[in-house]
């Protein structure tokens, strides 16, 4: 049976920011996938941050650490990982219980090669949960993408094999997938970055290449974390510290003239990310499936849940340097819109004096072909909506006025036909729009009757689509089997805003 996956509360309930729960429809909350079903309900709000929990800023910079290699043939990858719960000191005093893979929050760096073959053997001791490990963007066969139709079992293991192709290398990452349990995996800890590498990089190495992972943590007063609240379901969940390899606010000291590379990754549920970097100067290299053609400067970048970007920053003026967030407009409902603007994510003291220049960066750095004229064209229209119930007024989220139901396949298409997708946004909301199993190009937007071209070619596999907005992007899966798309608002993809295509040959 199909479960209604609606939210159901009083609206009036909402704004006011009052006592919700004696006026939302319990028997709908119930049958929410996803939700503790012991009856002791859901919280409206989620409750102010603990003042007395402080997270300590200006540690050195933690390198997210590297997953070892258990094998010694070459071209081959093989590794464990487990999925547990751990705990974390995040602030002093506290022990966290958190999810974590092999211990760790994030999780360990995986790193290969391109034509590499990857094999990891995941074991799932969260009790009582499946999971899954899904390779997020990765180019690798639909059975060993981690889909919510193939949930590995609370307390067994499963093997994850695949073999990269030539071409593959960018910055991926990994994170659970089970169905109605992703959004709650990931903000309990869960999600890890895998990157693949060429060896003919054309950047240079003495810039580095640090990967920076941005991830939303909510602590209450005890130090655990919360559940999600009804404000949580409708926006996605924004936590209250926004930490960069598990660490807020921390430091990197690079001397005058540096440049160096990064590696941008937001595996938050649902905070959008508008991020300057002060007098440092940005240049965009590259973005979800690897590197641009050429090098792109600007002043801010936006990174939407999901989505990932390379910078090579330059550190020309003495002093901090501080990697911040603007303000951005995502679209909220109801009470307790965070403020998201000037926040310190990573603080970068420059020396007095220079170093040695540094080489500058190629001025091309690779060719990407477009993919050429599609076969079919296809619409995904994102809704919102809200009517009157029996108990009150009633939310779901959709795509084409349905919800998920993982026995339905919504598209069917074929392995190596290009075809163009519509995604159109009539919701109140931003929507950060995810394909499995493959990388796309964006053709152009749509607001308001005008359209713009995207600022550059890039391959990605996630793109935000704004309020009101319509994306068109080009793509074509290489691969047989069932495939999500979804909303990467995890809380959205939970609670409908998810359809499956089924590529066959
Ligand atoms: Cu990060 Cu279904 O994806
Ligand atoms: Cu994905
Ligand atoms: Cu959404």
């Amino acid at each position: 049976m199909h479960r209604r996956t609606f939210l159901t509360a009083s609206l009036a309930t909402l704004a006011t920011g009052g006592h919700a729960l004696a006026q939302m429809k319990m028997d709908d909350m119930k049958a929410m996938p996803g939700m503790d079903h012991s009856g002791h309900g859901m919280a409206t709000e989620p409750a102010k941050p603990a003042a007395s929990l402080v997270l300590k800023e200006g540690e050195a910079l933690r390198e997210v650490s590297r997953l070892a290699n258990q094998s010694d043939k070459a071209g081959l990858f093989r590794a464990k990982l487990t999925a547990a719960p751990a705990t974390v000191r995040f602030a002093e005093g506290v022990e966290t219980p958190v999810l974590a893979y092999n211990g760790m929050t994030p999780g360990p760096l995986i790193e290969v090669f391109e034509d590499d073959r990857v094999e990891i053997d995941f074991t799932n001791d969260i009790p009582g949960e499946d999971s899954t490990i899904h390779w997020h963007g990765m180019p690798v066969p639909a059975d060993q993408d981690g889909n919510p139709m193939d949930p590995v079992a609370s307390g067994t293991n499963r093997r994850y094999a695949f073999d990269l192709p030539a071409g593959s290398a960018a910055s991926y990452w990994f994170h659970p997938h089970p169905h109605g349990k992703t959004a709650e995996q990931v903000y309990r800890g869960l999600a890890g970055v895998f990157v693949v590498k060429t060896r003919a990089d054309p950047v240079p190495a003495v810039y580095g290449d640090t990967v920076l992972v941005f991830t939303d943590l909510r602590l209450g007063a005890d130090g655990t974390i919360p559940e999600n609240s009804m404000v949580d379901l409708m926006n996605g969940r924004v936590g209250d510290h926004v930490l960069v390899n598990g660490q807020k606010n921390p430091t990197l000291d690079v001397p005058l003239g540096a440049k160096r590379r990064f590696r941008l990754y937001n595996a938050t549920n649902a905070r959008f990310l508008k991020l300057s970097f002060g007098a440092a100067v940005m240049t965009v290299i590259g973005t979800d499936g690897g590197l641009l053609e050429a090098p792109v400067v600007v002043d801010d970048v936006l990174l939407a849940p999901a989505e990932r970007l390379e910078l090579v920053v330059s550190f020309d003026k003495p002093g901090a340097a501080r990697l911040e967030t603007l303000a951005y407009e995502r679209g909220w409902m109801g009470p307790g819109k965070p403020d998201d603007a000037g926040l310190a994510l990573l603080t970068v003291n420059v020396s007095e004096t220079a170093r040695e220049p540094m080489p500058p960066l190629p001025e091309k750095l690779r060719t990407i072909a477009t993919l050429g004229s599609p076969k079919i064209n296809r619409r995904f229209v994102f809704t919102e909506k809200m009517g009157m119930g029996a108990g009150g007024m009633e939310m779901g989220f959709f795509i084409n006025d349905v919800a998920f139901d993982m026995q339905r396949v919504d598209v069917t298409a074929k392995v190596g036909e290009i075809e163009l997708w519509e995604v159109i946004n009539k919701a109140d909301m931003d929507h950060p729009f995810h394909v499995h199993g493959t990388q796309f190009q964006v053709v152009e937007h749509e607001r308001d009757g005008k359209v713009t071209p995207p600022a550059y070619r890039a391959w990605k596999d996630t793109v935000n689509v704004a309020q009101g907005e319509t994306v068109r992007l080009l793509l074509k899966q290489d691969q047989p089997g069932q495939r999500m798309y979804h909303c990467h608002i995890l809380e959205h993809e939970q609670l409908g805003m998810m359809g499956i295509v089924d590529v066959t040959v």
